[in-house]
């Protein structure tokens, strides 16, 4: 689909930096190499190659969902989306499921979760604070509306709270519950209430000591079994003619990834 007014794109100059822009009838693109007109790109399809007044050639595309969480508004810290990728994963998030979250922060997960649940999903997202719910808002809505390939397929339903999560939770019978929040202990009696048999808890948590609690504090309670302990590295490989390496720089530690399913009432 060409691009259009309104649509998000990403032009990429040629030392893989990245801009962000919102095409607009009239409006221009300044950068330290010139500048490009929007009304050159509106019409173009994704992947073609623009010139600056300065013949700079950038690359036009719609973001990623990746992307897009690396450019857009945070409020609280964002889940990287290489974390998010293997949270997929591990939580088993299905079409159709019923997850919970907390919390919404800039909503970073809420994004991918409700791509990955479908249109026949629900996401049901926690957070306390009203400042940081205002900016997940406008990042989901600016994804979907302006930037999102794919989000004609359809997308879950999102049910946003302005709560906090340790006071307890209103749904019952959810598939899957992920926490990313400081201290996911306090608010455990109320996951075990909420999570059907099987169902998966995800947290992702920061450092060793929360792990640590944190697995203490299941065993006290019952009811679930830990299933895995995780943390991912990822590091980027860097290609300028023979010179094959990896990058000197890396995002290193993130964040664990803490596992664990319910177990049925009678084995309580
Ligand atoms: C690290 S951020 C979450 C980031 C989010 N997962 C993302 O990818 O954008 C943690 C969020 O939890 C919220 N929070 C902390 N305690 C909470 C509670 N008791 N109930 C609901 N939200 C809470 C914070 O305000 C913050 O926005």
């Amino acid at each position: 689909m060409p691009l259009k007014e309104g649509d998000i794109v990403h032009l990429i100059d040629r030392k893989g930096k990245k801009y962000q822009i919102m095409l607009k009838k009239g409006g221009s693109f300044f950068f330290h190499r010139g500048s490009v007109s929007h009304d050159d790109i509106i019409g173009l399809e994704e992947g073609s190659i623009v010139k600056s007044t300065r013949g700079e050639p950038l690359f036009v595309w719609r973001p990623t969902l990746s992307d897009f969480i690396l450019k857009m508004r945070r409020g609280a810290q964002v889940i990287y989306p290489k974390d998010i990728g293997a949270i997929l994963m591990l939580a088993d998030i299905f079409p159709g499921a019923r997850v919970l979250e907390a919390g919404t922060g800039s909503g970073a997960l809420t994004l991918a979760l409700l791509r990955a649940v479908g249109e026949n999903g629900i996401v049901f997202s926690y957070e306390n604070r009203s400042d940081f719910l205002e900016i997940a808002k406008q990042n989901i809505q600016t994804f979907f509306k302006h930037a999102a390939a794919g989000s004609e397929v359809g997308i879950g339903k999102l049910v946003l709270r302005q709560q906090d999560i340790y006071e307890g939770i209103a749904e019952r019978n959810l598939d899957r519950i992920i926490l990313d929040l400081p201290t996911p202990w306090r608010a455990l009696k109320h996951v075990k209430a909420s999570l059907r048999s099987g169902g998966i808890l995800l947290c992702y948590l920061p450092t060793v000591l929360q792990v640590f609690k944190l697995a203490k504090r299941i065993s006290k309670i019952g009811g679930f079994s830990i299933t895995g302990i995780h943390e991912l590295l990822m590091r980027e490989w860097e290609i300028s003619g023979i010179s094959i390496r990896p990058a000197h720089r890396m995002v290193a530690h993130t964040g664990f990834i803490f596992v664990a399913r319910r177990l049925a009432e009678e084995e309580n």
